[in-house]
């Protein structure tokens, strides 16, 4: 079977998506399959012609990767590919969107409000610092609706801080996420499905050195402590699994996905977000994820390109 692991394209994870890509293609050669790699630009269509993979294992993060338009272009030209389709990523990538998907499926996500950049500049930045902060109260995290590895996001616990944070985020993207900022044990939970349904792997416990899960504390390696299974009760673990199980067959997403999640104080389990095309870099959590499985992440993606293929 040839493989085509796609990775880097021009989102700001671009870095990232060239680690992912050259650790899978790494796995997937280990595990006896042919494996290209490849950047996406406009030589891709031709190649794709000339080369005929199997299948493409798209590893792009955020714009273009996890926003479903890649995925579009394989289902256009009818080449099997790893990973949720184009609609699923579309929703998914899109965090306010995925949020109300959450709320629907009777998750618990927090508080929070979707702003346009326009809305930010008609009201300014004070009216928008009193309406958020008598609307959510403090402290606050603001993030890009669209984006990932934490770029644009910070922690606000002061009002005065709001609109910095707020322009970082528009930094990423004209409309930002504002919401209540959970405090307690930040995870990740993969789940995988090579075909007999989603099933969620092993916990993963994140705890940054700054206290902050931050780009810097997600790459920089010794920054962060994985505690992998997490040390949290059965009953809880099992919560995380169900939630993260629950937004993957809410969004109708497949093969692989990880949700980030915060357990609070008093053990409830908040979804945050969901990423359709995780991290799978060397300080990644989904490959500690998988080890603790007692799985082979080339295995396992081999796995899935089997069935992607069949
Ligand atoms: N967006 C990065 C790659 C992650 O979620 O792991
Ligand atoms: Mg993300």
């Amino acid at each position: 079977t040839r493989v085509l692991v796609l990775a880097g394209g021009l989102s700001h994870e671009r870095d990232v998506s060239i680690r992912s890509g050259r650790r899978v293609a790494e796995a997937l050669r280990d595990a006896g399959f042919e494996v290209d790699e490849r950047d996406v630009d406009a030589g891709l269509l031709p190649w794709l012609a000339d080369h005929t993979p199997d299948c493409v294992v798209p590893l792009l993060h955020g714009e273009t990767g996890e926003d479903g338009a890649l995925r579009e272009i394989l289902e256009l030209v009818g080449l099997p590919y790893v990973g949720a389709g184009p609609a699923a990523s579309r929703v998914a990538f899109d965090k306010p969107v995925a949020k109300v998907v959450a709320q629907g499926a009777g998750l618990h996500t927090p508080p929070s409000v979707t702003l346009p950049h326009e809305t930010f500049r008609e009201l300014g930045a004070a009216m928008v610092m009193h309406l958020l902060v008598a609307a959510l109260g403090l402290p606050l995290i603001v993030k890009p609706a669209k984006g990932g590895s934490a770029l644009g996001c910070s922690v606000v616990r002061s009002a005065d801080d709001l609109p910095s944070a707020m322009v970082d985020a528009f930094a990423y993207g004209d409309t930002a996420l504002v919401e209540q900022c959970i405090e307690g044990v930040e995870v990740a939970v993969p789940v995988i499905d090579t075909g007999e349904g989603p099933r969620a792997l092993p916990v993963v416990e994140v705890k940054p050195d700054g206290g902050v899960y931050d780009y810097t504390a997600r790459y920089t390696a010794g920054s962060t402590e994985f505690v992998v299974p997490a040390k949290i009760d059965d009953d809880l673990a099992a919560e995380c699994a169900r939630v993260a199980e629950t937004i993957h067959a809410a969004l109708g997403l497949r093969d692989l996905s990880r949700s980030d999640l915060m357990i609070d104080a008093e053990g409830r389990v908040w979804f945050l977000e969901v990423n359709v095309a995780p991290g799978l870099t060397e300080t990644s959590t989904v490959p500690l994820s998988v080890q603790a499985a007692g799985l082979d992440l080339g295995t396992l993606v081999g796995d899935l390109v089997r069935a992607a293929v069949a």
